[in-house]
């Protein structure tokens, strides 16, 4: 029974039972608290609370979905039989439409006559009478009535007690489905929980850390309409019903297992296959490596994947196995493999050569890692990843420790070396050889703020700045963005900026620690560290700034003195990013 039929039955079960058919919202959710989609009841929040209409947006009070899912707590186990950053769920739905009685007869039909599979035994919430949560005995008694001989087990809040996600939500008790197949069962591996299936009773004003420590006043209220939620993981129910010894066995895998040189022990060969899969599924909907948050992650995985020499090939080995459920890899295959070339291309550049050098290393203390960093870029958590046991002693105080020493000495070297020789200034982003110049440079740095907010603001968050180059004759600045800027585009970029000259806005400086400095909305940029003290550039006032940007400086103190600006040209550097030319008056 390959994945697709697995999927059309399940399709096919739930739409004769009246649940209106979704397709799988983003990857990337509304939701601004979360990074990820984790489950398939996340776009369908707003329906158990009432704040939607169901009948509205679907025509019925059920529905039913395959929803593409990431979780990235378990990132460091991936590799083992079971943990996965990204996979699909299986999900039934509704909001005041059916309740325990049909949930739980139609998971037994699904799984014991449609997938012919044997239960081993389901779970039940056993209560929390100390939270006014009575025993789940209703359930009990439907699964006895369907199946007098099931075996049913107890089981506590931590286990058989669903949500709420986030800071507050519908909430409830679950009963889960727990299968076996005979192969696992020979190899003394115990069932697996296959279905999860909630009942949203209640409604929790709080999150699920207050919820179960006991200790918050907040109490839980009944919701007016009560809701159903299941999730059954696509991989582990192809797991059981192929009948297969664990999850990378399945057809979902198997192409992109096979498509990897045997030289790679399994446990590399499941996290390449891991991690291949999210980077395709994150590409596919438009995030690129960055430093930060989504990109951060996407990053990451790659990173990882990258050190081992992978075969290209794997990107579109991941994109062929789902090529007939999501269609828009294949329309994307060309953008998806510039991303991951791209990445490649200034992996190898940086990166490679820090990693020879690792091996060659016996033991990796701070002074060791901070050197590989400043040589080759190689962050911190890619030296403790791939020099395991070689930097068992190494943690990330003692390497931040190093990189404040680093800094007090080139800070004092460069007072030396700019004593009247050579460049003025040179930051790295910014060059100058003589007053004037330095005056100019400093003006179109200053423009470089306000058109990288200005960005941000006509084309989305999306944009990240990618790299900057300033000269006392313009300015250039990449991004991140998957398309050309139209010609309306580029103009409303350099209105909105040219506004802000207009007003005249102050420039301020402030020493922040990083974390602060993040938190107030400072945008940090592709460097790989930051020191814990950075500065702050705000343009603008102070609770409804223009910009903010962390920054070494030099600027100008008010936003007049930059002068009308100009863009001279906008061009692709590679897939993905684009780059802007201006120039100041
Ligand atoms: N929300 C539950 C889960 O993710 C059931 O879908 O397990």
């Amino acid at each position: 029974m390959n994945h697709k039929i697995i999927r059309k039955k399940f399709k096919d079960f739930f739409e004769a039972r009246g649940h209106k058919w979704v397709t799988s919202s983003s990857l990337l959710p509304d939701d601004p608290s979360v990074l990820f989609t984790t489950a398939g009841m996340q776009q369908f929040k707003p329906y158990y609370t009432g704040q939607a209409d169901p009948i509205k947006d679907f025509g019925l009070l059920n529905t039913t979905s395959i929803q593409k899912s990431m979780r990235t707590s378990d990132i460091d186990e991936v590799g083992d039989e079971s943990h996965l950053t990204f996979f699909e769920m299986l999900g039934n739905f509704s909001f005041g439409g059916y309740w325990k009685k049909e949930a739980i007869k139609w998971g037994h039909e699904f799984i014991t006559k449609e997938l012919g599979l044997k239960i081993d035994y389901v779970s039940v919430f056993e209560g929390l009478p100390s939270a006014g949560i009575p025993a789940d005995d209703e359930s009990e008694e439907i699964w006895k009535s369907i199946d007098p001989g099931i075996s049913v087990k107890k089981a506590n809040i931590h286990d058989n007690f669903w949500g709420p996600t986030g800071n507050e939500g519908p909430c409830g008790p679950t009963t889960e489905i727990y299968v076996n197949s005979a192969l696992r069962q020979a190899q003394g591996k115990p069932p697996v929980e296959v279905w999860n299936i909630v009942f949203n009773e209640f409604f929790y004003p709080g999150s699920r850390e207050e919820l179960l420590s006991g200790k918050s006043d907040k109490k839980l209220t009944k919701l007016k309409t009560l809701g159903i939620d299941t999730g059954m993981g696509l991989e582990r129910l192809a797991m059981v019903a192929q009948k297969k010894k664990n999850i990378f066995e399945t057809d979902l895998f198997e192409p992109i297992m096979n498509s990897l040189p045997n030289h790679f022990d399994l446990r590399t060969k499941r996290i390449i296959a891991d991690h291949s899969r999210t980077i395709v599924f994150l590409a596919g909907e438009g995030i690129l490596p960055s430093n930060k948050d989504r990109g951060y992650i996407m990053r990451r995985l790659m990173r990882r994947i990258m050190a081992l020499n992978i075969p290209k090939d794997i990107i579109d080995a991941v994109i062929d196995t789902y090529a007939d459920q999501y269609p828009e890899l294949m329309v994307k295959r060309n953008e998806i493999l510039g991303v991951y070339s791209d990445e490649l291309t200034k992996f190898n550049k940086t990166l490679r050569g820090g990693l020879n050098e690792l091996k060659r290393l016996e033991k990796v203390d701070a002074p060791q890692a901070f050197k590989l960093y400043e040589s080759f870029g190689l962050p911190y958590e890619l030296i403790k990843d791939f020099a395991k046991d070689k930097a068992k002693g190494l943690n990330r105080e003692a390497f931040d420790e190093e990189f404040r020493k680093h800094q007090e000495k080139s800070r004092a070297g460069a007072e030396k070396k700019f004593g009247g020789h050579g460049l003025l200034l040179d930051t790295g982003e910014l060059k100058a050889g003589n007053e004037e110049e330095l005056k100019k440079a400093t003006r179109l740095h200053t423009a470089t703020h306000l058109l990288h907010a200005s960005l941000r603001k006509i084309l989305g968050n999306e944009v990240k700045q990618a790299g900057s180059d300033i000269t006392s004759e313009r300015l250039r600045f990449d991004f991140n963005f998957p398309r050309k800027l139209t010609p309306e585009e580029i103009k409303n970029v350099e209105d909105l900026t040219n506004e802000a000259v207009g007003k005249d806005y102050k420039v301020t400086k402030k020493e922040m620690a990083y974390e602060d400095a993040i938190k107030s909305g400072a945008l940090a940029f592709f460097k790989l560290k930051y020191p814990a003290k950075v500065n702050v550039y705000t343009v603008g006032p102070e609770d409804s700034f223009f910009s903010r940007e962390l920054c070494g400086g030099p600027h100008v103190s008010h936003t007049a003195e930059v002068g009308k600006i100009k863009i001279s040209k906008e061009e692709a550097v590679s897939a993905g990013v684009r780059r802007i030319r201006a120039i100041v008056d």
